[in-house]
């Protein structure tokens, strides 16, 4: 069996149908959203690498969230990818694709989701021999028509679709056979309780459909 078989991210991915995308500035900011989203019924997360402190909070994030799958986004080259699953990142996520990230994850038989909008996009990533990817930014390029239109063309891939989803869309793109997941930053921002409490509408919805 083939590592990118073994470790397939649709497996995980599936199990929460959810990718909180958590973009923080420190320590602190990153427990209020992690401990909201917890409270809210949702044991996983996407650390940003887009903040001077993501290498840290992801350190945080792994010893203190142990029942948590944390995992890394926003990883654009291989230098970051290293630091990430050095950091304890069980997962790498990138806006588009890293041939050095996918061939580091690929060895150390991480799941790699990059991000991808075009057929040409997913033929390389199919050549990465990588079974699901990032469609990103999801409402920008098509939205869930754009995704379909795209899909048919790849019966193998499954998709994680992000980019200005939330609340009000995500049935909609969840119904899609194709779609393991949505990620999306709508749930992680404001109080604790306010993440927690659309938190818990996000999972409440996933787990109706
Ligand atoms: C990402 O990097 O995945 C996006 O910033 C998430 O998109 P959203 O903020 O529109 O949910």
């Amino acid at each position: 069996m083939k590592i990118a078989e073994k470790f397939r991210i649709a497996d995980k991915f599936r199990k929460y149908r959810l990718v909180p995308v958590v973009v923080v500035n420190s320590v602190q900011e990153a427990e209020t959203v992690l401990g909201g989203l917890c409270d809210g019924g949702l044991a996983i997360a996407e650390i940003c690498f887009r903040t001077p402190c993501a290498e840290e909070v992801l350190r945080f994030a792994v010893k203190n969230f142990p029942k948590m799958l944390i995992g890394a986004g926003t990883v654009i080259n291989g230098e970051q990818c290293i630091r990430a699953i050095q950091a304890g990142a069980k997962f790498i996520v990138s806006p588009g694709i890293s041939e050095e990230a996918a061939l580091i994850c690929m060895q150390k038989a991480i799941p790699y989701l990059p991000g991808v909008v075009t057929s040409t996009e997913i033929i390389k990533a199919i050549s990465l021999e990588i079974p699901t990817v990032k469609f990103f930014p999801a409402e920008n390029v098509g939205g869930l028509k754009g995704l379909k239109a795209v899909a048919a063309a790849f019966p193998q891939m499954t998709f994680v679709p992000t980019g200005g989803i939330n609340q009000d869309n995500l049935a909609a793109y969840l119904s899609f056979d194709k779609v393991v997941a949505c990620g999306g930053s709508w749930m992680t921002k404001g109080t604790r309780e306010e993440i927690a409490r659309k938190t818990r509408l996000a999972v409440t919805l996933t787990e109706s459909l």
